[in-house]
């Protein structure tokens, strides 16, 4: 395992009128998963957003490896999350005008340089080396998550945040993909970090919960 990637200290974070949590310590290492569990409403995603630097703490501070991203301007950190993370959301935000390869190249075509050696693989690890060519809507829910996992991947993050990655999808394909996800994150060294309210399906993992705005340990039973 290499160092640390994601560390944040004694986060606080508040909607008007609404506290959400406070206090938050994480550290997470390269390879490394850890799970973030709580009920709807409990503040899963709003940690997240802070932690992918797209919110801001209200206190605290967030680093991605020796960078502390609550104290960069936005252009900058704009700049750096494209090499350092990889984002999985619940319903999978591709582009239905593009074939799965294209979406998973995105990242690469926005850049105007394209691996698509890189391309291959990946959705050859995510078993859709056959759907390289067809398009989103001509795909199953499952199948859409897995190009989605392939696309966060594409640009070797450091880091990746997966928000309710299994939200949309039934028992079996929920189990699909979060299998894939955490070996694709292991095997390219990433850390993980996965919020879901499924505490079923990531039973044994290391977890957290968010719990009256503390994030507090799980142990399994
Ligand atoms: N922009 C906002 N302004 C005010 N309150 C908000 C805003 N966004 C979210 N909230 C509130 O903050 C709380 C936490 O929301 P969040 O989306 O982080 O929860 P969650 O744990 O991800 O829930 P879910 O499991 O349903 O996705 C909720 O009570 C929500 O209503
Ligand atoms: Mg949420």
């Amino acid at each position: 395992m290499g160092g640390v990637v994601l560390r944040a200290e004694d986060l606080s974070f508040a909607y008007p009128g609404v506290p959400l949590f406070s206090g938050v310590d994480l550290q997470l290492y390269a390879g490394e998963t850890k799970v973030l569990l709580g009920p709807s409403g409990s503040g899963k995603t709003t940690l997240i957003h802070l932690l992918a630097g797209i919110e801001r703490p209200k206190k605290g501070r967030i680093f991605w490896g020796d960078v502390e991203i609550t104290a960069l301007p936005e252009e900058k950190l704009a700049r750096l999350r494209r090499g350092f993370l990889g984002l999985v959301f619940q319903r999978h935000h591709l582009l239905p005008e593009l074939t799965v390869a294209q979406n998973v190249a995105l990242p690469g075509l926005i850049a105007g340089r394209v691996d698509w050696e890189r391309v291959r693989t990946l959705l050859f690890r995510v078993g859709l080396s056959g759907a390289a060519d067809r398009r989103p809507p001509q795909l199953s829910g499952g199948e859409r998550q897995r190009v989605a996992v392939a696309r966060a991947l594409y640009s070797r993050p450091s880091l990746i945040l997966a928000d309710e990655p299994t939200g949309a999808l039934d028992a079996d394909n929920s189990r699909k993909v979060l299998a894939l996800l955490l070996e694709l994150a292991e095997a390219e060294g990433a850390a993980l970090f996965v919020a879901t309210h499924d505490a079923h399906l990531v039973r044994g993992l290391p977890a957290f919960a968010l719990q009256s705005g503390r994030l507090v340990p799980v142990g399994w039973a």
